[in-house]
């Protein structure tokens, strides 16, 4: 198993190339089961996690082919990946598969839609939390289709097809947003999605679905409104880019010291999370070609947030913004409201000498803590970058373990960051 290596104390300089969303190319692969035609993706992360879809994808009999290799394409560049679900062979998406990744449930919108029927194993997953799948279920349920949970499977059916309903979620989730979306898609009549996720993943996704022949307004707000159609169509579509990996390049930066160019980074996919780091003390300039993130010798202010779904502050970036906040100038409070298990990195970072108080789904981190290299394990995927974050600010030597849950969301990170200066090294045993 890889480990990483980090020796903190550098400062990161130069321009760091942001990649394309992991959370919307996974749903932006799924939708190809939408349609026999053939749907091309630009900018797809080199990812464990797209990987892991494309082995459920195939299963399903989708084909998909890699455009080569591009002249004057840097080898960090996303790449531009074509799916195309002819005829749907098997509408079973496995345990072993789904097992590996959430998102791989995601299936069952599209299978459904499209093939009446799916039989999709209940999701793993990063383990933060319960996660369950009821807003997936009762969504689909108000669409007619008949749900069982039967040996670890959600088996699924719509005889006739998917009928158009006005559908309230109960709570605001990214993922039974987009699969209601999906589904609504191929369904009979209209569809009215209330209290869905305003996640620009979600957005993209509906654009993507448009540019496919899909009648979909109101993506963006909380009420999405889908008129069904027959069938749809191939199209082409870019991925947005990641605001997660923006963010946490933006955090690292905030974190060591230095200027950094994240390039073809979007403020407004994130413009909470950077109000908080200029709060913070960090300077932070939109640019055409990205942002422009620096902190030259001014100290790290303490900010309290609070995690919200989107506009509000992301809880993908909690955990790197904790690792900051060791570094802050006093105490200040970080509320996770969206997954009731994610401060596993808080013993984490503790190993490295922060001082983290824990207190149900609040943490009060005080500041500024001297961090020093340890040894230290990765939990789940935006813990682990953290961890990472925290060792290019410690004194000396920082391992991390478990290093498969960074690979899972993060695409070249190690390349990235010493590109930038840092002495960090991937290990494999
Ligand atoms: C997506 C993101 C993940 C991010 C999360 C919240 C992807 C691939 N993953 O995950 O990185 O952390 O959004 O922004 O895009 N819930 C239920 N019942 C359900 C579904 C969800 O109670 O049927 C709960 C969850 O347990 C959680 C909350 O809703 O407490 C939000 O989860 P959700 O938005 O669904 O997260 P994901 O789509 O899994």
């Amino acid at each position: 198993m890889d480990s990483i290596r980090v020796v903190g104390g550098n400062r990161l300089n130069g321009t760091i190339p942001i990649s394309g969303a992991k959370n919307a190319a996974l749903p932006l692969m799924i939708a190809s089961l939408l349609t026999e035609e053939e749907l091309i993706l630009e900018n797809v992360p080199h990812l464990a996690d797209v990987e892991s879809l494309i082995r459920i994808l195939t299963n399903h009999g989708v084909d998909y082919h890699v455009a080569g290799k591009r002249r004057a394409h840097a080898n960090q560049q996303g790449r531009n990946i074509a799916f195309r679900a002819a005829e749907i062979v098997d509408t079973t998406a496995p345990y072993e598969l789904v097992s590996k990744m959430r998102a791989s449930f995601w299936v069952i919108g599209p299978l459904l839609a499209r093939m009446h029927k799916a039989r999709v194993s209940l999701p793993g997953g990063c383990a933060i939390g319960t996660r369950p799948v009821d807003l997936f279920i009762a969504s689909l349920e108000a669409m007619g289709a008949a749900i069982d949970i039967d040996h670890g499977y959600a088996v699924a059916s719509a005889p006739g097809g998917l009928k158009g309903a006005d559908f309230t979620f109960a709570k605001v989730s990214v993922g039974a947003t987009h699969v209601a979306m999906m589904a609504a898609t191929l369904a009979r009549g209209k569809t009215v999605l209330r209290n869905a996720a305003r996640e620009p993943e979600v957005v993209d996704l509906a654009n993507c679905l448009t540019a496919m022949g899909a009648r979909i307004s109101g993506a963006g707000t909380g009420t999405i409104t889908i008129e069904g159609v027959e069938a749809l169509h191939g199209a082409r579509h870019r991925v947005l880019p990641d605001r997660i990996e923006t963010g946490t390049y933006a955090m690292a930066v905030a974190m060591t010291g230095g200027e950094v160019l994240l390039q073809d980074a979007e403020a407004a996919l994130l413009q909470n999370a950077l109000d908080v780091l200029i709060k913070a003390g960090v300077e932070v300039e939109e640019r055409n070609d990205g942002l422009r993130i620096a902190r030259n010798g001014a100290a790290i202010r303490p900010v309290n947030i609070v995690t919200e779904p989107f506009p509000g502050f992301p809880t993908d970036l909690q955990a790197q913004f904790m690792a900051l906040m060791t570094q802050a100038e006093g105490d200040s409070i970080i509320r996770e409201t969206i997954f009731e298990n994610r401060f596993m990195h808080v013993q984490e970072l503790a190993r490295l000498g922060a001082r983290i108080g824990l207190d149900g789904q609040t943490a009060t981190v005080h500041g500024p803590s001297r961090l020093c290299g340890a040894q230290v394990m990765a939990t789940d995927l935006r813990a682990s970058v953290s961890l990472v974050m925290a060792g290019l600010a410690a004194e000396g030597e920082t391992m991390i373990t478990r290093v498969y849950h960074l690979d899972r969301g993060f695409e070249h990170l190690e390349q990235k960051l010493s590109a930038c200066g840092a002495d960090i090294q991937r290990l494999s045993h």
